[in-house]
């Protein structure tokens, strides 16, 4: 190659890696979205009922107290979950009865027990998928809390999917934001009380990947706010609880 087209080519290379690196320090991660946000967020007037005793953090941070059990009502089926907000849940599958969307609940409270077993056999299906024992717990990990830490054993948490989802499905996917129960959930939900608990745009800070399917009963005087407020749970409890 003559030494003008080496030339040319270091060019180009020196161009690729300045766009590269350009838009890679363009990508804001958490703390500076939470800047951003924190920047232009006015807290709106929130109004409706208090639900004080839903304002609490469940996290790898904050687990539930030792011996934590709610009192449990049915929301659907055999799903049952805290008493103080199933009557929540029940008027929310009713109103999407309403509107014509089936909102079907395929998990609710989870003893410790049934958490333990949940993570094992995920655990051990990502090792019969062939990841090391190591990675298989690190991933679980990423999508189902450790017993104690998950807001299914508060029974403040609902995964919800579509009746005929496991006709075409044979996992719980991210494929649930195109439907529409998802749609409504993300118009409607707020009005219950509920909360979309692990947004796609903060992983990192929830420590779980994206799921659209579970939401969170926070109470319906701040869940509009919060859901708003563009900020995740964890952020929004320390700064306005
Ligand atoms: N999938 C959520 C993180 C849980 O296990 O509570
Ligand atoms: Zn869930």
């Amino acid at each position: 190659m003559s030494t003008r087209k080496i030339f040319v080519v270091n060019m180009i290379l020196l161009v690729l890696c300045v766009v590269v690196f350009t838009v890679i320090s363009l990508v804001p991660n958490d703390a500076e979205r939470l800047e951003q946000l924190q920047e232009n967020y006015v807290p709106n007037a929130v109004s409706g009922e208090e639900n004080t005793w839903a304002y609490f953090l469940i996290n790898d941070e904050y687990p539930l107290p030792e011996g934590y059990k709610p009192q449990l009502d049915i929301v659907q089926g055999q799903f049952v979950m805290d008493e103080r907000c199933a009557e929540y849940a029940r008027a929310m599958i009713a109103a999407a009865e309403n509107d014509g969307v089936e909102l079907c609940v395929v998990s609710a409270y989870r003893s410790i027990d049934k958490q333990q077993e949940n993570l094992e056999s995920y655990t051990k299906r990502l090792i019969s998928e062939g990841y090391s024992p190591e990675e298989a717990e690190k991933l679980a990990l990423m999508e189902i809390a450790e017993p104690g830490k998950s807001e299914h054993n508060a029974g403040l948490a609902l995964d919800i999917l579509t009746y005929d989802w496991w006709e075409t499905h044979d996992d719980v996917t991210a494929d649930f934001e195109n439907t529409k129960e998802f749609e409504w959930l993300q118009a409607n939900a707020h009005k219950y009380g509920f909360i979309m608990r692990y947004p796609k745009e903060w992983e990192e800070t929830t420590g779980y990947t994206y799921e659209p399917w579970h939401y969170r009963f926070v109470g319906l005087k701040y869940a509009g706010e919060i859901k708003n407020s563009g900020l995740p749970f964890e952020y929004y409890y320390k700064m306005y609880f």
